[in-house]
């Protein structure tokens, strides 16, 4: 019986801003966290949401806590994810003072009939459940420490010990986005997809090309 489990935390710039004996211990963190969820026999999705939660909480990445803002100095947050066994998937996009949009993205696949809820939507939905909010300092308290011009969106794939696929990301999206631009991302299909008859996707780049591409 074997696993499978990769994460990711932003291409670009990032590496030239953050040391990167930082953030690969940061990565080694994560998976060291992913992989002990997947050894005890836990699932796929339950891993790739348990990492992702993780690389949201660490400032140094574009996503969550240490998301960068868009042009009028907002956090609009895309996240997304999807059980390959079931094709379940849940996303949110454009949501505000989320502390970790990965698990709400989860609770729309879990607790609604959609797929993905955006912006003030999404959040009256948070409302209604346990969802953890922050207030706009929670972001900009870590921003100062980071020079912010990459697109260090995080992710995580995962094959677990029954043989089923997931993929979960978040980011907070591209350095001076227009206010509603929703990214990759949150787009099943385009930043995130998962399928036990194929594979488990989570990109991290210019969000619009992978879009286009599908
Ligand atoms: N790939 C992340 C974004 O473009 O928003």
């Amino acid at each position: 019986m074997s696993f499978s489990l990769m994460i990711h935390g932003g291409a670009g710039t990032r590496s030239e801003t953050v040391p990167e004996n930082i953030v690969i211990a940061s990565l080694n963190a994560v998976l060291a966290h992913g992989r002990t969820i997947l050894e005890k026999g836990g699932s796929a999705f339950d891993a790739v949401t348990e990492c992702v939660r993780l690389l949201e909480d660490d400032p140094i990445y574009n996503a969550g806590r240490g998301a960068i803002a868009n042009a009028n100095g907002d956090y609009e947050l895309d996240a997304a994810v999807m059980n390959g066994a079931t094709l379940e998937a849940g996303a949110v996009a454009c949501v505000r003072n989320i502390k970790n949009p990965v698990l709400l993205a989860r609770q729309v696949m879990e607790k609604t009939k959609h797929v993905m809820l955006a912006g003030p939507g999404a959040e009256e939905f948070a409302r209604t459940l346990n969802t953890e909010f922050v207030t706009p300092g929670y972001f900009q308290e870590a921003a100062p420490k980071i020079k912010r011009e990459s697109h260090g969106t995080v992710g995580a794939v995962a094959k677990d010990m029954q043989g089923n696929l997931a993929a979960a990301t978040s980011t907070g999206g591209w350095s001076a986005k227009m206010p509603g631009r929703i990214g990759d991302a949150p787009l099943i299909g385009s930043g995130t997809y998962a399928d036990n008859a194929g594979c488990a996707v989570s990109c991290t780049g210019h969000g619009e090309l992978f879009i286009r591409a599908n």
